[in-house]
């Protein structure tokens, strides 16, 4: 399934979703076009490859995407990305941390010349006439971790930060009923509450709309996206509530 996040003449913003069997979990894929240029955002796991690349082509002919960007290293989030390497000329962007991982994903020769290694720093990427922006996410969950702003939409495509499982609709109305199908992920999942206070400080300086996660519903509006900043910036992380974990059994 396509939807439309954003559309003006030159930019627009999908993302699709809903193609996996019951046993999987359920992940969002992001496709930015601007102008002749596209990129994709978490291409998702190998058995979807091919419905995706369907939906992808009634948008663009998928030779038109310029980079192909991981947020980090998980099978949900990457595992297709040798149909992707074969299908498109596509850079394969992604932290430095995780570059040495991927020829185990598909072969050296595929990979050569086409992996830019993002710094811990993060950056800007060119897309046409627009700058897609690379922020860091660090331990959110991965150790080495990017989600993607967009200044022309004013999204915020924040990976597993903001993830939910379970919700049936497609934008967040009421934030409390929501917790239960968002908190005991992040609380497990997200180690540390020292780079979530850092990143809701990072992400407070940008202009928001919306924020989008790679799992479940989406965040719309200044006050939605305040409403999660503020939950996030006191979430208590399992790990920093239970000491008593490295014990042996
Ligand atoms: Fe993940
Ligand atoms: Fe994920």
């Amino acid at each position: 399934m396509k939807i439309a996040l954003f559309e003006n003449e030159t930019h627009k913003v999908y993302k699709f979703t809903g193609f996996e069997d019951s046993d999987e979990v359920e992940t969002n894929q992001f496709l930015i076009v601007d102008g002749d240029d596209a990129l994709l955002y978490e291409p998702g796991g190998s058995r979807i490859n091919s419905l995706l690349f369907s939906e992808i082509a009634s948008v663009v002919p998928p030779q038109k995407i310029r980079y192909i960007v991981l947020s980090h290293q998980d099978p949900d989030v990457g595992a297709s990305l040798n149909f992707w390497a074969v299908s498109t000329e596509a850079k394969i962007v992604l932290s430095e941390l995780w570059a040495r991982f991927i020829p185990h994903f598909l072969s050296k020769s595929l990979v050569a010349g086409r992996v830019i290694e993002v710094k811990d720093s993060g950056m800007r990427l060119k897309l046409s006439n627009s700058e897609i922006v690379l922020l860091p996410a660090h331990f959110l969950h991965s150790e080495g971790n990017f989600q993607i702003y967009d200044p022309v939409s004013l999204i915020l495509f924040s990976g597993d930060f903001g993830a939910s499982f379970g919700a049936d609709y497609e934008v967040v109305e009421n934030f409390s009923e929501h917790l239960k199908f968002m908190e005991p992920f992040h609380k497990r999942y997200m180690p540390s509450s020292f780079a979530i206070k850092s990143w809701v400080n990072m992400v407070r300086q940008l202009d928001v709309n919306q924020i989008v996660p790679q799992h479940g519903p989406r965040y719309v509006g200044k006050d939605m996206v305040n409403n999660f900043l503020n939950w996030a910036e006191n979430l208590k992380p399992t790990l920093e509530e239970n000491p008593d974990w490295y014990k042996l059994p």
